[in-house]
């Protein structure tokens, strides 16, 4: 987590990197700080607290310069306050690092620097390590870039690094290991981010680091890469990029997460755009097509991935075992990777994550790797660490998702999944091909469907205003929308700071009816193709308890509006595609029940969009 930003060039280099830093904020928000040097003097700025409060803090002080770095945190080691933030001095005050990651040897490296003299102000990891950098230029007599290396073959754990030295006034040095880094290479200028999104708008060429790669970004100079191990020449593969300032800004909208909830249909679209064509009676998609004996002929499938990728991951071993016939079997990455997995090589491992870059869903990856399945990736953010490392993979195309509440990557996910499930169950003879066709032209028709199910925004909001100050919800969902309710269960707690719980609407019986009474809003996914009797019975349950029912129901339902407090309707579809819906009003009444609650709705305390710590 973190995100930093740096900038060489002739421009003024403090609007970009504090405009930079506020784009990668989803990153971590706790606190910020910058660097700049203008040639003589390095100005330095920082505090807890946000961008803006580094912004106006740093209008007490010089901050000019046109070579900068910057840093917006998300603290590891070290509470969130001004001395810990990053940048960071080395000892003699001419060097300054920001960095993203966690050295994890940083104690014992601390204590042998303590014992040389090196004093420390903060309590963080990043101090040691440019202090550790300064010692070994002192003790080897060498430039920053070979000190860099030498030390960082030190240190054990993660990195992203940005590091300057006043008596180099000309270049940057950067390294990466297990956290991403990406340089912009513009006109005699360079900009090194997290992500590009800092540097978009000035050039669209960028050279994405590879783990253990490290770069001396140099003005006048070709970027030169090398491994940081065994200091071989590395070429930069420089890659145009396809994002553009308006998809990485909010287009009117009061939240990134409310422009991202709107943007579903476009993004559903976007994603099976292509790959789905139904007046010719396939689904064609590279990585599956060009391994398809791999997936047709495997033991099973492991699904791995974290929060919300994981409730789409729980949604695809619905479909697949239920369209294509394929055992699934869906973990946390962060269980996964530490419980010694049965794993062969006729295992396929689906790892589906939006940021590419969650470390327990890196991990697990390449434990996976090591035992031989063959792994496919599914992530939305291109060049993504996790999309690289995967054997093949398919991109969900929702474009940039900056609220950190996911939202359109869900649904992104589910569509990416669904095709592979269709293209699976043709292939192995599981449908006929009427009923493949019915099942592409029905996904064809959801994105009108979900722009149906956003048309209820209004209601939603009504009903917002009637639980908005409840401390505990239920969410019950069966079959394919299990998954759902547990979504929507993560949506509000993790914006709205409400207490909530997701849950088989069957297995309310063995333990959670005991919460039920007339303060409890119960939200119950009760479409009409889906085990809708057996729901009703569940609602029935909950209804003789006292408890409030808002239901998500299809459109026409006459019943459970019978037995409901209130409900929302959604339109009709196959049951396997209904997660494509019933989770549209999940999302809004989420996000209504954070804004009436003045709650942070884009960066929640606590959080961070790309989880690169285990
Ligand atoms: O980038 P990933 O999909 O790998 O991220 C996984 C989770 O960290 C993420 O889904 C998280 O749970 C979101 N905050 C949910 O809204």
């Amino acid at each position: 987590m973190c995100g930093i930003v740096g900038y060489i060039g002739h421009r003024d280099a403090f609007p970009i990197v504090i405009k930079g830093l506020q784009r990668l904020e989803y990153r971590g928000y706790d606190s910020a700080g910058i660097a700049l040097f203008d040639g003589n003097t390095i100005n330095l700025s920082k505090t807890k607290g946000k961008v803006e409060d580094l912004k106006k803090k740093s209008k007490e002080i010089s901050m000019a310069g046109t070579l900068g770095i910057g840093h917006t945190r998300w603290a590891t080691h070290g509470v969130p306050n001004d001395v810990n933030s990053h940048p960071h001095y080395s000892n003699s005050g001419d060097l300054v690092i920001i960095h993203n990651g966690i050295i994890e040897n940083y104690e014992s490296i601390k204590q042998a620097l303590q014992n040389r003299g090196y004093t420390f102000k903060s309590d963080t990891d990043t101090e040691v390590l440019i202090n550790l950098i300064e010692e070994v230029q002192k003790t080897e007599g060498v430039k920053l870039g070979k000190a860099v290396q030498i030390a960082l073959n030190q240190v054990v754990g993660a990195y992203a690094i940005a590091v300057f030295d006043k008596k180099k006034p000309d270049e940057i040095v950067v390294a990466k290991l297990g956290s991403p880094l990406a340089i912009g290479v513009g006109e005699d200028e360079f900009f090194i981010a997290s992500d590009a999104s800092p540097f978009i708008e000035f050039t669209n060429n960028a050279v994405y680091l590879e783990d253990e790669e490290m770069a001396i970004v140099r003005l006048g100079k070709e970027i030169k890469l090398r491994k940081i191990k065994n200091d071989a020449v590395a070429y930069p593969n420089i890659l145009e990029l396809q994002m553009n300032l308006e998809e990485i800004e909010k287009g009117g909208y009061d939240h990134f997460m409310l422009k991202e909830i709107y943007e579903q249909p476009r993004a559903i679209m976007d994603t099976y755009r292509g790959r789905l064509l139904a007046d010719q009676g396939i689904i064609r998609m590279a990585g599956i097509d060009q391994n398809i004996e791999k997936f047709v002929n495997a033991n099973r499938i492991i699904i791995v991935a974290c929060g919300t990728s994981w409730h789409a991951g729980l949604v695809a071993e619905y479909i697949f075992e239920d369209l294509a016939r394929i055992p699934v079997e869906v973990e946390y990455a962060s269980e996964f990777r530490y419980r010694n997995p049965v794993i062969t090589d006729k295992d396929v491992l689906i790892a589906i994550s939006q940021s590419g870059e969650t470390a327990d869903t890196l991990a697990a990856i390449k434990l996976a790797k090591e035992k031989g399945a063959f792994v496919f990736g599914v992530c939305n953010v291109v060049g993504s660490s996790i999309a690289r490392e995967s054997d093949a993979g398919a991109y969900t195309h929702a474009g940039p998702e900056i609220g950190v509440a996911s939202t359109k990557a869900f649904t992104t996910q589910i569509t990416v999944l669904t095709l592979i499930a269709l293209k699976l169950a043709k292939e192995k003879g599981e449908f006929s091909g009427s009923k493949f066709h019915e099942y592409l032209t029905e996904l064809e028709t959801i994105p009108a469907k979900v722009e149906k199910a956003l048309k209820s925004n209004g209601l939603v909001e009504t009903v917002a205003e009637v639980y908005k100050d409840s401390t505990n919800c239920l969410y019950l969902g069966r079959g394919y929308n299990f998954p759902v309710a547990l979504e929507g269960a993560l949506k509000l707690k993790e914006i709205s700071y409400i207490h909530a719980e997701g849950y088989p609407a069957a297995e309310m019986k063995h333990g959670p009816i005991a919460l039920i009474d007339e303060q409890m809003p119960v939200f119950v996914i009760a479409t009409k193709k889906g085990h809708y009797e057996k729901v009703v019975s569940n609602i029935q349950e909950i209804k003789s308890r006292k408890g409030k029912i808002i239901a998500i129901v299809t459109e026409g339902d006459v019943q459970v509006k019978e037995l409901a407090d209130h409900v929302i309707e959604i339109p009709e579809t196959l049951e396997s595609l209904t997660p494509l819906l019933t989770t549209i009003p999940l999302q809004l009444l989420s996000y209504h029940i954070a804004v009436m609650r003045n709650c942070n709705v884009d960066q929640p305390r606590n959080l961070a969009k790309s989880v690169t710590v285990e």
